[in-house]
């Protein structure tokens, strides 16, 4: 068997669902779903699951799965006339075979490449023709790399708009042990209280209740320490300035039919996204997101990495 095999994999997940496994040589995995072009899973080398997945999950369309990374496009939320977070995450995406050369090459072999293109009945929708591939790769040290690529292919000359998001739930022992660090002193939208615009205090940001916050124009790296289970995740991000950070507490839990009552505790969104400058494309254009989730032990409680380090380092 190649390796190339090894490395991708297509399987039948939850429901019959088509998926891909990705595996890298030291261990680390990751899953992508073709229904909605959704990760489920990221591991790292000794298997333990980094992002989380809500035990009641569907893994039914039309609904979107409760967890990993679905994607928002091309509405973020209710911020417009479509569907709350938009349609990519309720559509079977295709494997692309052939994918337009990517201008830093990926040395990764664990990678998938996946398209989503517009049906007859999606353009009643949003009347627009698109074509959004997104390129899902493990890195050598296990770090997850997810780059969307959405170019307009309009033959009608017509310019579209859109915001974006990508949705990660990460998996956390204790969300009141939780701090996510980057986000301080910068300016927010709050979700909670009619999108009214506040400033983050000089604090790292630490989980006592529900939150629903858009920060604007934020850092390329944010960190998020989890002192439990002694493990920092860090996301960088490119053509993402802003980021929200969702955690729906207990009384929202209960709400949602596809979330455990208590499970609010073991997960937190940091949602890298373009939400307050929506991207416009005229035909023939091409906008490119990109985020890089690393997990690495922690360093705050040992005292080994220090995190504004992990914040500034390269
Ligand atoms: C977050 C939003 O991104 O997603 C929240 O800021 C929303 O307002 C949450 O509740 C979950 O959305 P959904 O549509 O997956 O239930």
């Amino acid at each position: 068997m190649s390796t190339e095999r090894v490395a991708v994999e297509l399987a039948k997940g939850v429901n019959g669902l088509e998926k891909i496994i990705l595996r890298e040589t030291r261990g680390s995995s990751a899953e992508v779903y073709l229904y909605g072009g959704h990760v489920t899973s990221w591991k790292n080398e000794h298997g333990e699951e980094l992002l989380f997945v809500s035990s009641k999950a569907l893994f039914k369309p039309p609904k979107a799965i409760r967890g990993g990374i679905p994607l928002c496009f091309p509405q973020f939320s209710n911020l417009g006339p479509l569907e709350p977070h938009g349609f990519a995450r309720n559509k079977f995406w295709s494997i692309d075979t052939d994918p337009p050369a990517f201008p830093t090459n990926s040395s990764s072999k664990a990678h998938i490449d996946l398209i989503l293109k517009p049906s007859e009945e999606d353009v009643k929708i949003w009347p627009h023709s698109y074509e959004f591939r997104l390129r899902v790769a493990l890195g050598p040290g296990g770090d997850l790399m997810l780059t969307s690529r959405i170019r307009n292919t309009n033959s009608d000359g017509k310019p579209f708009t859109f915001t974006f998001a990508y949705h990660t739930y990460f998996s956390v022992s204790d969300i009141s042990e939780v701090r996510v660090e980057g986000l301080e002193t910068h300016d927010y939208l709050d979700n909670l209280q009619n999108r009214e615009r506040f400033t983050e205090q000089g604090d790292a940001i630490t989980f006592e209740g529900e939150v629903d916050k858009i920060y604007l124009s934020t850092p390329t790296k944010i960190a998020i320490l989890d002192h439990e289970k002694k493990r920092t995740f860090v996301l960088r991000k490119d053509g993402l300035p802003d980021a929200v950070v969702w955690n729906p507490w207990d009384k929202k839990a209960k709400a949602m039919a596809d979330f455990g009552d208590d499970e609010y505790k073991h997960m937190l969104c940091v949602e890298a996204a373009a939400i307050e400058k929506p991207i416009t494309l005229k035909p023939g254009e091409e906008w490119r997101g990109r985020q890089e989730l690393s997990a690495v032990p922690s360093s705050y409680c040992s005292g080994q990495l220090d995190p504004q380090r992990v914040l500034q380092g390269s």
